[in-house]
């Protein structure tokens, strides 16, 4: 069979990034160019700025992705770009960029779910996985159990009635002066400590999560008392947070029969979560998650999840918008 050769355009939030995959797994290039510093005064992603940076970069990544996988436009079999969910500003440049290259080139456009490209950044890291499986989306902007029944087909078993995971992290770290973006500092700082400090129980019915309760808590007990052991604070709710997501996980993994459980998303990077997802091997279950660097927001996992909408006949074309809330299903 011939090979597939996917451009991958990825611009939700504030990374500006292009990718080369071949065949949907294999990474040729994967050039991100992040605007963490710019943001970073801010104490969060600024979508104005985050909107006027991507513009700026989008060409020149895109040249450094091509020229870094050796190929040329004409190489290129589709391009596959993210159309939500996101910031409505940033998604529109990716978009209105994927588009015209589309029509100069004249190569066909796969519309890119964001959420969908983190599931499949697994499938780069791991050529054997394939679906079904049960995968946890946890970044700074979305908290979802998913179950993956076919390349392109999901269903959303549990999802955060409040806040996201990240979020949580961000604030936290805010809270307590670690800086932005605040899940690294908080997984480093939380190695230190012990997760001692009790904090209040959320009962959430069914598979949902929430975190804006302990958010509050750990933000209450910081005002209460300065001085509060901010490495215990940070393992304590590393330990709370896990221990939420390990039990829904373990629910629905039950309820639909699978025992195969992947991670995704920027809060997969986290080494607590992470090693206690890994112990539930002992139990039986393979647990899955990307390399590190496709775990924050890249165009690898775009060109990935793409490729799997293109080879199932599904193409865009140059009336795609922008979908800032875009679901997945
Ligand atoms: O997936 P991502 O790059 O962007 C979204 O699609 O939202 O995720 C970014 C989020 C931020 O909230 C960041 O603090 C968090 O991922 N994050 C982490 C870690 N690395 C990144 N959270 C906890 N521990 C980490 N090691
Ligand atoms: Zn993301």
């Amino acid at each position: 069979m011939k090979d597939i050769i996917t451009l991958g355009i990825e611009s939700s939030c504030d990374e500006t990034s292009v990718a080369v995959v071949r065949n949907g797994r294999e990474v040729l290039s994967n050039i991100i160019n992040s605007q963490i510093s710019i943001h970073e005064r801010f104490g969060g992603v600024v979508p104005e700025i985050a909107s006027r940076n991507h513009v700026e970069a989008i060409s020149d990544v895109t040249e450094k992705a091509l020229k870094e996988a050796k190929i040329a436009y004409s190489d290129i079999d589709h391009i596959a770009c993210t159309y939500g969910p996101g910031l409505v500003g940033a998604l529109l440049v990716g978009v209105a960029y994927a588009k015209g290259l589309s029509y100069a080139i004249q190569k066909p456009l796969v519309a890119t779910n964001h959420i969908e490209g983190h599931i499949a950044a697994n499938y780069i890291t791991h050529e054997e996985l394939e679906p079904p499986f049960l995968c946890l989306v946890i970044s700074g902007g979305h908290t979802h159990l998913v179950y993956i029944k076919d390349y392109t087909k999901f269903e959303i078993l549990g999802k955060t009635r409040d806040d996201a995971i990240g979020e949580a992290f961000d604030k936290v770290a805010r809270v307590i002066g670690l800086g932005y973006p605040g899940g690294p500092k908080v997984d480093k700082l939380a190695k230190e400590g012990k997760a001692c400090i009790e904090l209040p129980k959320t009962h959430i019915d069914g598979l949902d999560f929430s975190f804006s309760g302990i958010k509050t808590a750990i933000i209450n007990l910081h005002h209460k008392n300065p001085d509060i052991n901010k490495a215990d604070l940070c393992a304590s709710f590393e330990k709370y947070v896990t221990d939420m997501l390990i039990e829904n996980a373990l629910k629905s993994a039950e309820q639909i029969g699978v025992k195969t459980i992947a991670l995704a998303g920027g809060v997969s990077a986290n080494s607590y979560i992470r090693q206690n997802f890994i112990d539930l091997e002992n139990k039986g279950y393979k647990i899955y998650y990307p390399e590190p660097i496709l775990c924050t927001d890249n165009a690898a996992m775009i060109a990935s999840a793409g490729y799997y909408r293109f080879i199932n006949g599904e193409q865009a074309d140059l009336t795609l918008n922008a979908v800032p809330n875009l679901k997945i299903e």
